[in-house]
């Protein structure tokens, strides 16, 4: 599959449970910016056939190479960056979940929905194929989330694009986090406020926002419907390091707090 095909499925997977990117990028458009993408980021769990070895293998054969690592302790994760061998394409964050550091409860919960899984070898439309496995039950996702809301959120959603990332260094005139969040509030777009509205900044040479995720129902098991986080969509500005070159790497504090923009909304 050519790599512009797979952004361009993931986009249109993504934007069906995302509406407020769509809203959002519309939005952009409207004022003539051009929209180009930072990054964009999956969610997987460990040990199984879609686990981030078979991402990686997956991403390698569209052109990305992997090149860095991260690790999340606190929440149980390890991810990888991947840049595509062009320099042209968004660069792609890719995380999983270490199933082993979760209650036995959990990893039963999750053992079992892995086993549901029908496919045996990775392949790329998979990575927007969302879920692959039997719904779990409402007790079952809040089991998870108690303890991990990306193990919640993936359980429930599946494999597809987690957020799309727009660069701020590319727009023209909505340049400037600030400005750009002024706008989407003025909107009445809900924003991530983990840590201030802005994480990271010039010091770690990477300053994010992001969304909070939109809603989505889901049908669990045994029928119930509840309203659940979906995606959402993410703004990145990169700083020149002091070499010159704008810095392409990804910062832990930052993720960290990026990673919340899925936590379910708790009246
Ligand atoms: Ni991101």
């Amino acid at each position: 599959m050519y790599v512009q095909e797979f952004f361009n499925q993931l986009w249109l997977k993504y934007t069906q449970l995302t509406p407020q990117a769509l809203f959002i990028h519309k939005l952009f458009t409207e004022c003539g910016e051009q929209v180009v993408n930072d990054h964009i980021a999956f969610r997987t769990f460990d040990g199984c056939a879609f686990d981030l070895t078979a991402f990686t293998r997956i991403l390698n054969s569209l052109g990305y190479e992997a090149f860095a690592d991260y690790r999340f302790p606190e929440k149980h994760l390890e991810a990888k960056a991947f840049k595509h061998n062009s320099d042209a394409l968004p660069k792609i964050f890719a995380s999983e979940l270490k199933r082993s550091e979760l209650s036995l409860a959990n990893q039963h919960i999750l053992k079992r929905l892995i086993k549901t899984a029908s496919m045996t070898e990775l392949k790329v439309s998979d990575l927007y194929a969302g879920r692959l496995w039997s719904p779990i039950t409402y007790a079952e996702y809040q089991s998870l989330a108690e303890e991990s809301e990306y193990a919640a959120w993936l359980s429930t959603m599946g494999l597809t694009a987690n957020h799309f990332t727009v660069s701020v260094n590319h727009l023209q005139n909505y340049n400037h986090l600030e400005k750009l969040n002024q706008l989407l509030i003025s909107q009445g777009i809900p924003l991530n406020e983990v840590g201030g509205l802005i994480k990271g900044g010039p010091d770690v040479y990477l300053a994010q926002s992001a969304t909070l995720a939109d809603q989505y129902e889901e049908r669990f098991a045994c029928g119930t419907t509840a309203l659940i986080p979906s995606c959402f969509y993410e703004f990145a500005y990169r700083y020149s390091l002091p070499s010159g070159k704008l810095f392409e790497g990804f910062v832990t504090n930052n993720a960290s707090k990026i990673f919340d923009s899925t936590h379910r909304v708790i009246d």
